[in-house]
């Protein structure tokens, strides 16, 4: 057995009940870490004896990102589409076949490396958890290699089949869905923990979804869905309905859809994804409605080559607090605690005896420096399973 002392804490996010306020802060607090999992919370002073320890410098020390949404496997990049936006194009999602055409023209090596490397670049800024997707090969092939290579680097691996109706099916989209419902569920579902569908006008539609979420069920996989993204829509009430672990995007949201959310009382979580409404140059989602109406609520990074090239989850966290009105404390908790969530995950999100010992430690004294300075390297140090990430 190998032990870790963590001290010379600044503050401690724990996401419970033991500390203060929402995000469960202890101070003067020191952590043990026993074979990758957190054994010991508490005062500094009575901290035990371990084989190591690793000075925080008073640093804060949060519980690693959850990041609860991602598309990893992919080839090439949009920077051209994303000039263009910026000059004043529309986003419609339809460039998502441009990075199918790509995905599919690259090897499994190429498509290995690009995942690998944006991993790499998400440990670096905190992300402890990720969950990656398919969704750019929409073939059987295309789609299982995908999922094969997204669960090398991490057991949150999503089946997006139906992320959009390739060209080869255009003039027969239903189709296309008894092939996603059929031989490539089958080929995806052992590489795969969720299904999830682009429940949007031009992707899927409600009957498609709602085909496409119980199939996947059936198979075994647990559900989330992306919803009102561009639009009002059924995706939030139908995600509800079927009792999806998340609905994500929920930029357009009508009360009934709030109302639902609402209802489901923490099993359906909403996820804000900013990141794209940075990258589209659309108005944000109304966190405070949701928050006020509590809901619950997750932040993540939506990284892909399209709508959010990002893997930054502080990032995320700035946008949140500055242009959706969370308080800092809320944009952490909802991109920590939130995300685990979102992810019906028990053992991450948060620091408590029993938990995975997934941590950062800041150049920062507390949280709020995570959204009061954006864009400055703030993480000195990530573990993920007790093991430290970064060189010193
Ligand atoms: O979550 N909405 C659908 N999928 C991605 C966009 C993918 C792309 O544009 O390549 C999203 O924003
Ligand atoms: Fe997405």
């Amino acid at each position: 057995m190998s032990s870790l002392l963590l001290d010379n804490i600044g503050e401690l996010v724990t996401n419970t009940a033991a500390g203060e306020g929402p995000l469960g802060i202890r101070r003067d607090a020191a952590v043990l870490v026993e074979d990758g999992v957190v054994a010991w919370v508490g005062p500094s002073g009575d901290a035990p004896a371990a084989d190591q320890r690793l000075d925080a410098e008073s640093g804060a020390v949060l519980p690693g990102f959850v990041d609860s949404h991602a598309h990893l496997v992919f080839a090439g990049d949009r920077a051209v589409e994303f000039a263009a936006r910026m000059a004043g194009e529309p986003y419609t999602g339809g460039g998502i076949r441009t990075t199918v055409g790509a995905t599919r023209a690259a090897t499994d090596d190429e498509l290995r490396a690009t995942a690998r490397r944006l991993h790499a670049e998400a440990l670096r800024q905190g992300t402890t958890t990720i969950e990656i997707k398919s969704g750019y090969g929409l073939t059987v092939a295309d789609e299982a290699r995908s999922l094969r290579i997204a669960a090398e680097v991490s057991s949150e691996t999503t089946f997006l089949g139906a992320h959009l109706v390739p060209a080869e099916y255009a003039d027969r989209p239903d189709d296309y869905v008894d092939l996603v419902c059929g031989p490539m569920l089958a080929a995806a579902a052992p590489y795969a923990r969720w299904v999830d569908v682009f429940c949007e006008r031009g992707a899927f539609d409600a009957d498609h979804t709602r085909a496409i979420l119980t199939r996947g069920q059936a198979a075994g996989l647990d559900t989330r869905l992306h919803a009102n993204q561009l639009g009002p829509g059924p995706g939030v009430q139908l995600g509800v309905e079927l009792g999806v672990a998340s609905v994500d995007h929920c930029t357009h949201l009508t009360d009934a859809d709030v109302d639902a959310l609402v209802g489901a009382d923490g099993t359906t979580v909403a996820t804000l994804l900013p990141g794209a409404e940075f990258s589209t140059r659309s108005p944000y989602p109304d966190a405070r409605r949701l928050l006020d109406a509590g809901v619950t609520v997750a932040l993540a990074t939506d990284c892909n080559p399209g709508s959010s090239y990002t893997s930054s989850v502080p990032f995320c966290i700035a946008l949140a607090v500055r242009e959706m009105r969370m308080s800092p404390s809320e944009a952490v908790w909802a991109a920590t605690a939130g995300g685990a969530a979102a992810l019906r995950r028990t053992d991450v999100g948060r620091l408590a005896p029993g938990a995975r010992a997934d941590l950062m430690i800041l150049d920062a004294p507390s949280h709020l420096h995570l959204a009061y300075r954006p864009g400055v390297p703030l993480i000195r140090q990530v573990l993920h399973n007790g093991e430290p990430q970064c060189r010193p």
